[in-house]
């Protein structure tokens, strides 16, 4: 494995939060349970690039060394958005690959107008070619329409980002025993794992059912560190129904882990991972005298105006 953290250059002209902190909470759900809840408050680390967002990107944008940068999202992508952002910040153009043609017909939600905004040249294209973004055919086509362009996968998950990830792990060392992170593509869970001291855990969270996350992590991890790397485990039953699904229960337990703590609490990923969280310690699933961290991830989106910025 090469060096895993970003240049001084990028840090500098990005600024970000390093390391993020780490801040206790008391929350009576654990700690009748012995547990230790700390909360990894990824989501300071950068306003336009929050949470694991920097941790991906950084070495990715080193590598791309001012390069165009084309990458894949669903229309409220919070990948999409970071990268544009990161664009526009380091001055290199990005490409923004979009799942579903239909959107190109109608005005641009307010995430993919933050990323015109940002300079993102936004391609949308039919869901079949979207599942087959990865295949030779749908690559070439895409190298064809815009040049030399470095192709960073859908969620930023690659053996760089995993490898950026690990310092998130390298952070916690010593202070937790658990680290635990909501999981849509893995890049994170492999990183942070990779990142931990022996005797140390990862737990993550899939917010999308499937079954598939496990081998991806364990396939992040051969590419990124040859090998599996770390102690982890995924926790599946925590899911709500799929990507960007909520019920009821998780939105008023959101509601209230806002009011108890003061957080912000992103709904998509993170509100997930502390509901799970929660339920476990109230399993008894963590031993007594185990120090959990959440990995707060991301935050919740400022308010955008809805825009039909052109393109
Ligand atoms: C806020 C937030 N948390 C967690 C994740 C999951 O990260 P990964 O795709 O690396 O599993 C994402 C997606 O990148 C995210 O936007």
């Amino acid at each position: 494995m090469g060096r895993v953290t970003p240049s001084a250059d990028l840090s500098r002209a990005l600024r970000p939060r390093l390391p993020s902190p780490l801040q206790e909470v008391r929350d009576e759900r654990f700690a009748r349970h012995g547990v230790r809840l700390f909360l990894k408050r990824d989501d300071l680390i950068h306003p336009d690039l929050p949470g694991n967002k920097w941790r991906k990107l950084a070495l990715n944008l080193e590598a791309a060394a001012g390069r165009t940068v084309l990458t894949f999202g669903g229309a409220y992508s919070n990948h999409l958005r970071a990268t544009a952002a990161a664009g526009r910040l380091l001055g290199f153009p990005t490409v923004g690959v979009v799942r579903g043609d239909e959107l190109a017909r109608r005005p641009l939600n307010p995430s993919l107008a933050r990323c015109a905004a940002d300079g993102m040249r936004l391609h949308f294209v039919d869901r079949t070619t979207y599942r087959a973004k990865a295949s030779s055919e749908v690559l070439e086509g895409l190298l064809g329409l815009f040049g030399d362009v470095v192709v960073l996968p859908e969620g930023g998950s690659n053996a760089l980002a995993a490898q950026g990830c690990t310092a998130l792990g390298r952070e916690v060392a010593g202070e937790v025993d658990v680290a635990a992170v909501a999981c849509g593509t893995g890049g994170t869970l492999a990183g942070l794992a990779a990142g931990l001291d022996p005797g140390q855990r990862a737990l993550g969270v899939p917010v999308v059912g499937g079954g598939f996350l496990g081998e991806e992590v364990a396939r992040l991890q051969r590419e990124a560190f040859d090998g599996p790397a770390g102690d982890w485990s995924l926790e599946e039953r925590f899911t709500f129904g799929g990507y960007a699904r909520t019920t009821p229960e998780l939105a008023a337990f959101t509601d209230g882990f806002e009011d108890r703590h003061g957080l912000p609490v992103e709904r998509v990923y993170v509100a997930k991972l502390l509901f799970a969280l929660t339920a476990l310690a109230e399993e008894g699933a963590f031993a007594p005298g185990t120090r959990l961290a959440a990995v707060i991830t991301g935050a919740p989106d400022a308010p955008l105006q809805e825009s039909s910025v052109s393109r």
